[in-house]
C-alpha cells in the first residue's frame, strides 16, 4: 500500500530529489534509511528556502553555500551513519563506464574517526573480487607501512579516488576520477582525518588538481580543502586537513629501493600529528 509522507519528510526527500538533479542524476530507487539518525530528522526538519513545486528549478543558493551547522554538527556526530549514506547514495553505480566491468564497487573501509586517511588510485583484481580497498600484495604492503607507523589498519581509514576497478588496471581516466571523486570528497568531510595521504600520483594529483610530477609533490605538508558536490550534507566551507603525498605501494613493490623514501613521508606524517617516531636504527621501516 502507498505510504502518504508528512509534510516535513516530504519535503526532504524533495530536497534530496533536488541534489540529485543537480548532480545529473535522474533514476532513483528506494532504500531503507537509518530512521533514527539524528541528521537525517533535522534534515527532514529544515525549512527549504524553495518552494516544494519548484524543486527541478536550478539551484539558487551560492556554489559554495556550507550545510546548516546544525545538520553539519549532527551529520559529524553519527559518522558511520553518515558513510553508509553515501554508499548507499552512490547505489549499484553506472554513472561511468567502470561500472560496466566491475566485479565489486570498493567504497572504503576502516575508522570512521580516524587520524590518518590513505586514498589510492582503484580497486585492482583482488579488490575487485573483495569489495575491499587494498587487500592484494599492494595492501599487504601499505598494512606494513601502517603497520611501521606504530597502528594498524583498522585504525586508519583506506579509500581510492575510483571505486570500480579499471580494465587490466588502467590507469582511470580524468572523466572517471571526476564522476566517483566527488563521493570520495564526501567521505573525507565525513572523516575528517587530519591527515590524507595520497598513494600515488593518480591520487595526489586529482586531490591537489595538479600535473606536477611525484618528485615535486613529496617531501611537504599541503593544506587541503576538500570540494564537494552542492548540497552535499557533510558541506563545510571552513573544513580543511593536510595531506602528504608518499609513492602507491604498489610502485614500492616495482622498485624497493623506494621504500626509504616513503618511509620518510610517513615519518612526515608521524611528525605533524605528533606521534612518536622510532628510534634511529630501531628498524621499523615497512620491509616486504
Ligand atoms: N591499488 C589501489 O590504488 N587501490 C587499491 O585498493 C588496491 C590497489
Amino acid at each position: 500500500m502507498a505510504k502518504v509522507l508528512d509534510e516535513a519528510s516530504s519535503r526532504a526527500v524533495a530536497e534530496a530529489v533536488r541534489y540529485y538533479r543537480e548532480l545529473g542524476i535522474y533514476d532513483l530507487y528506494r532504500r531503507d534509511v537509518p530512521a533514527d539518525a539524528a541528521w537525517l530528522q533535522a534534515i527532514a526538519r529544515e525549512e527549504l528556502a524553495v518552494p516544494v513545486n519548484e524543486v527541478v528549478a536550478a539551484p539558487t543558493e551560492p556554489v559554495d553555500a556550507p550545510t546548516d551547522p546544525a545538520i553539519l554538527a549532527a551529520v559529524l556526530a553519527d559518522k558511520p551513519t553518515a558513510l553508509k549514506v553515501i554508499r548507499e547514495d552512490i547505489g549499484d553505480c553506472q554513472r561511468c563506464r567502470l561500472g560496466a566491468t566491475r566485479t565489486n564497487l570498493v567504497f572504503g573501509v576502516g575508522d570512521p574517526q580516524a587520524r590518518i586517511m590513505f586514498v589510492g588510485e582503484g580497486p585492482g583484481a583482488d579488490e575487485d573480487a573483495q569489495g575491499e580497498p587494498f587487500v592484494g600484495r599492494a595492501g599487504q604492503l601499505l598494512n606494513k607501512m601502517i603497520n611501521a607507523m606504530g597502528l594498524r589498519r583498522e585504525q586508519v581509514y583506506i579509500a581510492n579516488v575510483v571505486k570500480c576497478r579499471p580494465p587490466q588496471n588502467r590507469t582511470p581516466e580524468r572523466d572517471e576520477c571526476d564522476t566517483c571523486g566527488g563521493f570520495l570528497m564526501r567521505q573525507l568531510s565525513v572523516v575528517r582525518p587530519q591527515v590524507v595521504v595520497a598513494l600515488g600520483a593518480t591520487a595526489a594529483k586529482y586531490l591537489l588538481g595538479t600535473s606536477d610530477s611525484m618528485a615535486n609533490l613529496r617531501g611537504r605538508v599541503y593544506e587541503f580543502h576538500p570540494v564537494l558536490p552542492h548540497a552535499a550534507p557533510e558541506r563545510d566551507a571552513e573544513f580543511t586537513t593536510s595531506l602528504v603525498v608518499t609513492y602507491h605501494p604498489a610502485y614500492l613493490l616495482r622498485d624497493p629501493r623506494q621504500k626509504k623514501e616513503a618511509w620518510a613521508d610517513l615519518q612526515l606524517v608521524m611528525k605533524h600529528l605528533g606521534m612518536p617516531l622510532p628510534a634511529r636504527g630501531a628498524g621499523a621501516s615497512p620491509e616486504a
